[in-house]
């Protein structure tokens, strides 16, 4: 009785690895970089000809490998970096599978030169799989791959490559990935003879970011950082501000692995809501670290995602991350032309390394040095009757003995001089944040304070606004309006809330109506009704520009400002404060630097 099954060539099954592991010349390009990292290399040269179909090569100045080693590494399963399945568990090394070097070898004229120390090394040269040779050569230590003609035998796959350009950009953006959470190797990048990326060796990320894309995005980075049990979250992530311009970049690694992850991705924006405006694109650079165990690299055939045991921790962990980052100084827009003095960007991606990178000491001038809590928290939580505003009634408990001098500037600014430079404050929007919180707290808590009118209002809606009447009526009264309907589209308000002594009710509701009513910019970057109502009621209950403010009231709105969560940012993703350094004006006027 003939076989009809039978077990396939060496040469065909690492063909079909291939189809898997290369797709593209890129791809070559991350596997072999990945093994010259797992070999320890300090420095790796990629050169690629013609987007990489003509050549790829890699060469580093890692560990190197025997003859013996040499000829294995390119058999399939064959692999010096785990011998069980625990150490898949608690993989540190790149590659695990022994995969990559046959199957890019079964696609192309590969030739492999390596050596363990000093003058004599070996060269392998395979093509389309087959070992046609194995001689010494001069090398010194380390391994150089390259791999001409790629899919020489696989016209098929060479038909979906694209051109030269695009491909080269793949090409770029995996040693940029790599390069990201390899800081200690120097890589290089050239293109048909051309240079394109040179990166020394740097501890700190920062530096690595201004080598790759300049001085001006790194400046445009802040750093995130938070821990939990099992796991931490560093990294850096782009200013609000500056969210709105330039391309987005996007790196997220676990464990030092580059990975693919859209659902982290919307965690971090999610972290953005209400400080950039709907649609806005913030670059991001997260490094995960979470226990051995706790992810799964082994999922994907080119180890391009993860799993990750407890998904729900991480999205929290890296949300915590950034919305904690939004939440200080440095996140605020800047006059500095690179804004952080380099020391308060400097933060490698550990999860050891200091928390803000210094930039709590920066802070220090809202709290009094005997005062252990940061202002983003000196708000005692509860919604204050008649003082959620600037002026009124009683004020919050005593705040910095040191306030700051505060000064106001047409009716619309305040001028606040800080230890380490100047604060400029657009009343309004700070207003609106202030508010913006504060409804957010109360929906939580039950409601708003509101005054009855002493002249309850008649009002008239269009159609649109009364259906918006209608369907927030609930949500109104806890912000305040005690609304009664009165037949026809005409409702009768007894209370309002009383934000600040200039408030004009009617005109705040009816503004409010008309925004729910047309679905404003506003409204679309709302997460939920909630939302949606305490951003419209912020933005039209708020003291507006051109309002005279006396010292108290502003002292009030300053200290109101800062015990919010996000004080730098108002609802519509625009800045509430820009700041000035004094580091910067000594610039400016020549004192040094
Ligand atoms: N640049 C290099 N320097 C030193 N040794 C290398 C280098 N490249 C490959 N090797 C050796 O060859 C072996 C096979 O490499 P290959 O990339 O095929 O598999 P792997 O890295 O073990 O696993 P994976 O398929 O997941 O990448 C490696 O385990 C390593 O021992
Ligand atoms: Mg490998």
């Amino acid at each position: 009785m003939s076989r009809r099954i039978q077990v396939l060539p060496d040469s065909l099954t690492n063909q079909i690895a291939a189809g898997e592991v290369v797709e593209r010349p890129a791809s070559v390009v991350k596997e072999l970089i990945e093994n010259s990292l797992d070999a320890a290399a300090t420095r790796i040269t990629v050169s690629i000809a013609n987007g990489g179909r003509t050549e790829i090569r890699v060469a580093d100045d890692g560990c190197g490998m025997n003859r013996d080693d040499a000829l294995l590494s390119l058999d399939r399963h064959a692999t010096s970096k785990i011998v069980s399945i625990d150490d898949l568990r608690a993989i540190r090394s790149f590659g695990f599978r022994g995969e990559a070097l046959p199957s890019i070898a079964s696609v192309s004229r590969l030739t492999l030169e390596t050596a363990e120390s000093g003058d004599v090394g070996t060269r392998v040269r395979v093509t389309a799989g087959k070992i046609l040779g194995v001689e010494d050569c001069a090398r010194q230590r380390g391994t150089t791959v390259s791999v001409r003609n790629l899919f020489v035998n696989v016209p098929a796959r060479a038909k979906f490559l694209r051109s030269a350009a695009v491909e080269t950009r793949a090409v770029t953006d995996v040693v940029i990935a790599l390069a990201l959470s390899n800081l200690t190797t120097a890589f290089s990048l050239s293109s048909n003879g051309r240079l394109l990326l040179e990166l020394p060796a740097t501890p700190d990320l920062v530096s690595r970011i201004a080598s790759l894309w300049g001085d001006d995005v790194a400046s445009r980075l802040i750093p995130i950082s938070h821990t939990a049990p099992g796991i931490s979250v560093a990294g850096l992530v782009e200013r609000p501000d500056a969210s709105l311009t330039g391309p987005r970049r996007v790196h997220l690694f676990v464990r030092g692995r580059p990975f693919r992850d859209r659902e982290l991705v919307w965690a971090a924006e999610r972290a953005y809501r209400t400080t950039v405006p709907h649609g806005a694109r913030p670059s991001l650079l997260l490094y995960l670290q979470v226990g051995e165990g706790d992810v799964d690299v082994n999922v994907h055939p080119s180890k391009a995602e993860v799993r990750f045991r407890d998904r729900s921790q991480v999205e929290q962990s890296v949300e915590s991350a950034v919305r904690g980052a939004l939440g200080r100084v440095d996140s605020a827009a800047t006059l500095d032309r690179y804004p952080a003095p380099p020391q308060l960007l400097r933060s490698t991606p550990r999860p050891d390394a200091a928390a803000d990178g210094g930039i709590t000491s920066q802070l220090a001038f809202f709290v009094p040095a005997s005062e252990p809590t940061p202002p983003a928290s000196a708000g005692d939580g509860e919604p204050r009757p008649d003082a959620d505003g600037v002026p009124g009634g009683e004020t919050a408990p005593p705040l910095p003995t040191t306030r700051p001098l505060l000064w106001q500037i047409h009716d619309s600014y305040i001028l606040a001089a800080t230890r380490s430079g100047l604060l400029i404050i657009d009343q309004h929007s700070a207003h609106e944040r202030v508010l913006f919180e504060a409804l957010m707290r109360a929906f939580d808590e039950g409601g708003q304070p509101s005054q009855r009118l002493l002249f309850p209002l008649t009002l008239r809606f269009s159609p649109g606004e009364y259906a918006a009447v209608e369907a927030n009526r609930e949500l109104l009264e806890r912000a305040g309006f005690e609304i009664e309907p009165f037949g026809g589209r005409t409702v009768i308000v007894h209370a309002a809330p009383t934000p600040h002594p200039y408030f004009d009710a009617e005109r705040c509701l009816r503004e409010v109506l008309t925004d729910l009513a047309s679905g404003s910019e506003l409204t679309r970057a709302a997460h939920n009704q909630f939302e949606r109502l305490a951003m419209t009621f912020a933005c039209k209950a708020a003291i507006k520009a051109g309002q005279p403010l006396g010292p108290a009231e502003l002292e009030l709105l300053f200290e109101r400002l800062f015990a919010t969560e996000l004080p730098y940012h108002d609802v519509h993703g625009r800045p509430t404060v820009i700041r000035l350094s004094l580091h910067e004006l000594e610039r400016r006027f020549g004192r040094h630097g």
